[in-house]
């Protein structure tokens, strides 16, 4: 049997970080919405190893591949002995904050479950992705959730009454950001630091219950300190959006993918359009529901 699956990514409309734990992560409460901008997966049960090949060469297909360690975890824990066949057809950036690679190693657990007869039930599930990354559990499930912890623990969300009909643009500036290089640049900007726990919920019930532009003040990310202060054109993306009608603009995740909040597709596609004419062609946007 094959299966073809796709692995969708995130963006994070709060991202507050509260301290640094005593294992090296840092305590966090985070907004997560999911979108449907999607790389693309196919997994097949054949012969006795874990074949992995990719569309994207920047991506080593070896046992450090997310979807490898994902492929390992599983069989093991569901002591499967025979091997796995996977494709991964990459279309989103890497190391961009869309947790994309996260995406990919949940919906390769999934997957395998599914094409495996369901041999592991959800808890033990959720424990092999969080033993993958923080983000990965939030992919297990795809609505929008709230997260905490070092990411890891999920709290699925109804769909925001604010956000309906509104449409986000993604600018992704050809650069990365590794993850851990922008968490510990955290120990040169104290202010983004030691967060108060609340602002999740905040925004949460603004979103819940209100409009957008009520909400608007309330998008945080406290890793944009180090990350725009290294990358000042973030920045001027997060301008560009603002004047041409975004109603939030902010950097997801760790970067490098800044996104714009609009009222509607229409809008969204026009300043797409807009963006592709006065900047370079090696930053990439695109339009997501
Ligand atoms: O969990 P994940 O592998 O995605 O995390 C990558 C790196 O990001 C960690 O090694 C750590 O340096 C940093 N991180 C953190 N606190 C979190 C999540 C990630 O310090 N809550």
């Amino acid at each position: 049997m094959r299966l073809e699956q796709e692995s969708p990514c995130k963006v994070n409309l709060l991202l507050n970080i509260l301290g640094k734990r005593p294992d090296g992560f840092h305590e966090l409460e985070t907004v997560i919405q999911p979108l449907q901008l999607c790389d693309h997966l196919t997994l097949e049960a054949t012969g006795r190893e874990i074949e992995l090949t990719c569309t994207d060469p920047n991506l080593p297909t070896d046992s450090s591949n997310l979807v490898h360690r994902a492929a390992t975890a599983f069989l093991g824990a569901a002591r499967i002995s025979t091997g796995v066949r996977i494709h991964l057809e990459k279309k989103l950036p890497i190391a961009a904050g869309l947790g994309a690679g996260s995406a990919n190693a949940a919906t390769t657990l999934l997957a395998l479950n599914r094409l495996f007869e369901q041999p592991l039930d959800s808890g033990t599930l959720h424990q092999l992705a969080a033993t993958l990354g923080s983000d990965v559990p939030f992919f297990l499930q795809s609505r929008p959730a709230l997260a905490t912890g070092r990411g890891e623990k999920v709290e699925p969300l109804e769909p925001f009454a604010a956000l309906r009909g509104a449409a986000f643009l993604l600018i992704y500036p050809g650069f990365g950001v590794p993850t851990p290089w922008a968490y510990q640049q955290l120990a040169r900007f104290l202010e983004a630091v030691n967060g108060r726990t609340g602002r999740a919920r905040r925004l949460i019930e603004l979103l819940q219950k209100k409009t957008l532009r009520d909400a608007n003040a309330e998008f945080y990310n406290a890793l944009e300190y180090p990350v725009l202060h290294k990358y000042p054109l973030l920045q001027i993306f997060q301008e560009f959006l603002r004047t041409h009608g975004a109603v939030v603009a902010l950097m997801s995740g760790s970067g490098s993918t800044t996104f714009g909040i609009f009222d509607d597709e229409s809008t969204a596609r026009s300043v797409e359009a807009e963006m592709k004419k006065r900047f370079s062609p090696a930053w990439t946007a695109a339009v997501a529901m």
